[in-house]
């Protein structure tokens, strides 16, 4: 097993993924470009070991030995150098991480672990500058990597069967689940769910059909999602999600971005870090929008939800992930309170499907129903109603 691992990028996913893996016993060099960046996410760091030590997860001994173990550099080539496993967590841009992993081949170990917390950028192509494309994989964390459960491992065409195994031994020991997105598409597996969802909830404030407050209410009160889209969005990054979502988009149009988001993008309202997104913040990093709670009904969550199921359902049609694994994906990627597949079921496979298919008819293909969602209705496999669905129920 690894005993050194770097952490190229310090930024909000890299200093998060430092900080879990330091906590559980590793040493790590992170490093950045500046010497401003990485203080800025020791500080970080340090902040969320206090907190952690407040509520009592975390002892004051434990605080400063992961601190200890956290070591910084602007030289990539030190990061590198006797590290048995490298995570990159630069921005989502295709050409620095060619740049940046082209590098880190020449620099690594030859038996080192070259893994990407890219969350929608194609591991193959990255794999494609070093000469060790089976040695090359995506390990998605997602924010914050503190404290959400899962880490999405994903295949690039030549990652081999040793390095996935060695890596979902590594989660193992960040005491986080796995699940493993076989096929290198778009999105891979949750953000591919995630951005069809929040893309959806944007079409709809952008036609007219519901507002921001009216969707996050019944998305959080209703549907039980810890946070309302909206939220989440100003919380990961609107910038974070806009990359994401253009990136599936330019590769095979699994979602199309919103006209509100681009309009935030290009405003700059990125969310929490810019002080205003969708909400406006004052400044307290935790501070949550107010969202009222007897709008829930004003909106259906089908209407919001059914992009995000024909997601599913092409991921499971398309091999990607099996149906369990893919629901285990949103329960523990994002917290949802059960599986999206199973929510399709209690809804009604026919209901999504006529959501759909009205959707289709008003704004376009993007909407046409999963052949996978097809079939199921012609076989009347409609969900609980039908005691079959995408499960089987007694
Ligand atoms: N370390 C330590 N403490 C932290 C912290 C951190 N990194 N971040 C927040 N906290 C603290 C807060 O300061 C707050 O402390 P106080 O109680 O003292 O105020 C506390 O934790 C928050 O407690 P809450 O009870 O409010 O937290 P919660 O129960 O609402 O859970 C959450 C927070 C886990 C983020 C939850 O809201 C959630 O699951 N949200 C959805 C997150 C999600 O979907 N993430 C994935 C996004 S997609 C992605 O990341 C992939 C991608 O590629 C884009």
């Amino acid at each position: 097993m690894f005993e050194k691992i770097a952490v190229i990028g310090a930024g909000t996913m890299g200093h998060g993924i430092a900080e879990i893996v330091a906590l559980k016993g590793y040493s790590v060099f992170m490093c950045d470009v500046s010497e401003e960046i990485l203080q800025e996410a020791i500080k970080k760091i340090e902040w969320s070991l206090r907190k952690m030590m407040e509520k009592g997860k975390l002892r004051h001994d434990d605080l400063a030995s992961t601190l200890n173990r956290i070591k910084t550099t602007t030289n990539l080539a030190e990061a590198a150098k006797d590290s048995e496993l490298i995570i990159e967590a630069v921005p989502e841009n295709l050409e620095l991480k060619k740049e940046i992993f082209s590098k880190l081949d020449k620099m690594a170990y030859a038996e080192a672990i070259l893994g990407t917390n890219t969350s929608s950028l194609p591991i193959s192509e990255i794999a494609s500058v070093t000469s060790r494309p089976d040695k090359v994989i995506g390990i998605h964390f997602f924010n914050p990597p503190v404290f959400m459960p899962l880490v999405e491992i994903v295949c690039g065409d030549k990652t081999s069967s040793q390095t996935v195994d060695h890596v979902l031994s590594f989660v193992k020991t960040l005491e986080k689940q796995a699940i493993v997105c076989r096929k290198d598409v778009p999105g891979f597996v949750v953000n591919r769910i995630l951005e069809a969802l929040i893309q959806e909830a944007a079409w709809m404030v952008h036609r007219g059909e519901a507002s921001i407050l009216e969707v996050d209410s019944a998305v959080k009160y209703r549907a039980k999602l810890p946070m309302g889209l909206f939220e989440l969005s100003d919380y990961v990054g609107i910038d974070v999600l806009y990359s994401a979502g253009k990136a599936i988009q330019d590769r095979d149009k699994g979602v199309i971005v919103s006209p509100l988001f681009e309009e935030y993008y290009k405003n700059g309202w990125y969310g929490k870090k810019s002080g205003k997104g969708f909400y406006t913040y004052t400044g307290d990093l935790w501070e949550k929008p107010k969202i009222p709670p007897e709008l829930a009904d004003n909106v259906k969550l089908e209407e919001i939800f059914a992009p995000a199921v024909n997601a599913a359902a092409w991921l499971l049609r398309n091999k990607v992930v099996e149906k369990e694994e893919l629901d285990k994906a949103v329960m523990l990627g994002l917290n949802f309170p059960e599986g999206i597949l199973r929510m399709a079921d209690k809804w009604g496979i026919d209901v999504i499907v006529q959501v759909l298919r009205l959707k289709q008819s008003k704004y376009g293909e993007y909407y046409r129903p999963d052949l996978l969602l097809e079939e199921m209705v012609a076989n009347n496999r409609l969900g609980i109603k039908t005691r079959g669905g995408f499960y089987e129920y007694a």
